[in-house]
């Protein structure tokens, strides 16, 4: 099968949760629980976060990441962050594209193409989100909108940068609603994302490409939908919060 020749790699998102010092004690405790995992493991941590998160993930199995970072270098940007600033504190990924970055911050295709580029020149890993509304589900056009994103979000980036790429399907109406897609659903998007990516690089990069799924994954329905053929790992909001149960998932990525 080519799911064993991909990275199963299961990644938390905080989002704006954790302050400096429960971030210290949480990933340490969460090192704790995974360091036994057969997957790869990342916590993407608000960007105050990310020094303490570095040093107190050291020596263990657990990799620290970023939530967005800005396409330039330095300047007049308030409130933005670059790439080499993530790095200099101990980030190694970024989540790109998040749809609430997308919903509330006014990101696009545009700057989430833009900030990807940015991200991977600069050596940072970059987990790439993309998925459709509620609306657009209904509408029957969850495959050309997962399609146009794949397309817009990776124009111009290389085949050899590709291989830092990883791509979560997050259904934004599966992202804290507790109502999660189900496994033949997650399975039948990330296939087309797959078979996308194929027609753009090759089908050996779509085959050693990690293709996470995200929204509302826990460690009730983790097991199921990580079976998923397409299915190489997890983006997990909520339940990454909570170290016994992001665990959990971890050991269900195998
Ligand atoms: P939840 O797991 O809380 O639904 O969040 C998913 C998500 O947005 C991960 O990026």
């Amino acid at each position: 099968m080519n799911k064993a020749k991909r990275a199963a790699i299961i990644a938390g998102n905080w989002k704006m949760n954790m302050t400096p010092s429960a971030a210290k004690e949480a990933v340490a405790k969460t090192a704790e629980l995974v360091k036994d995992a057969d997957c790869g493991v990342v916590l993407c941590v608000p960007f105050v976060d990310i020094a303490v998160a570095a040093e107190a993930a050291k020596g263990t199995n657990v990799k620290i990441g970023a939530q967005n970072v800005h396409f330039k270098e330095s300047g007049a940007y308030t409130g933005e962050c670059s790439a080499a600033m993530l790095l200099e504190v101990g980030a190694e990924y970024v989540i790109i594209g998040h749809s609430e970055r997308r919903q509330y911050f006014g990101e696009t295709d545009e700057t989430v193409n833009l900030r990807t580029k940015a991200a991977l020149a600069a050596g940072l890993k970059v987990i790439l989100c993309l998925g459709e509304v509620l609306e657009e589900r209904q509408a029957g056009i969850t495959a050309e909108i997962v399609s146009m994103q794949t397309k817009l979000d990776l124009a111009g980036i290389s085949a050899e940068d590709l291989k830092n790429v990883i791509i979560a399907y997050e259904p934004v109406w599966a992202i804290g609603t507790g109502l999660t897609a189900t496994p033949e659903q997650a399975e039948e998007v990330c296939a087309i994302i797959r078979s996308v990516v194929a027609g753009l690089y090759g089908q050996a990069a779509a085959d050693a490409m990690t293709i996470q799924y995200g929204g509302s994954m826990n460690d009730g329905n983790a097991k199921e939908l990580l079976s998923k053929e397409n299915v190489d790992g997890g983006l997990i909001g909520g339940a990454s919060l909570v170290p016994e149960k992001f665990a959990v998932i971890v050991s269900a990525a195998r």
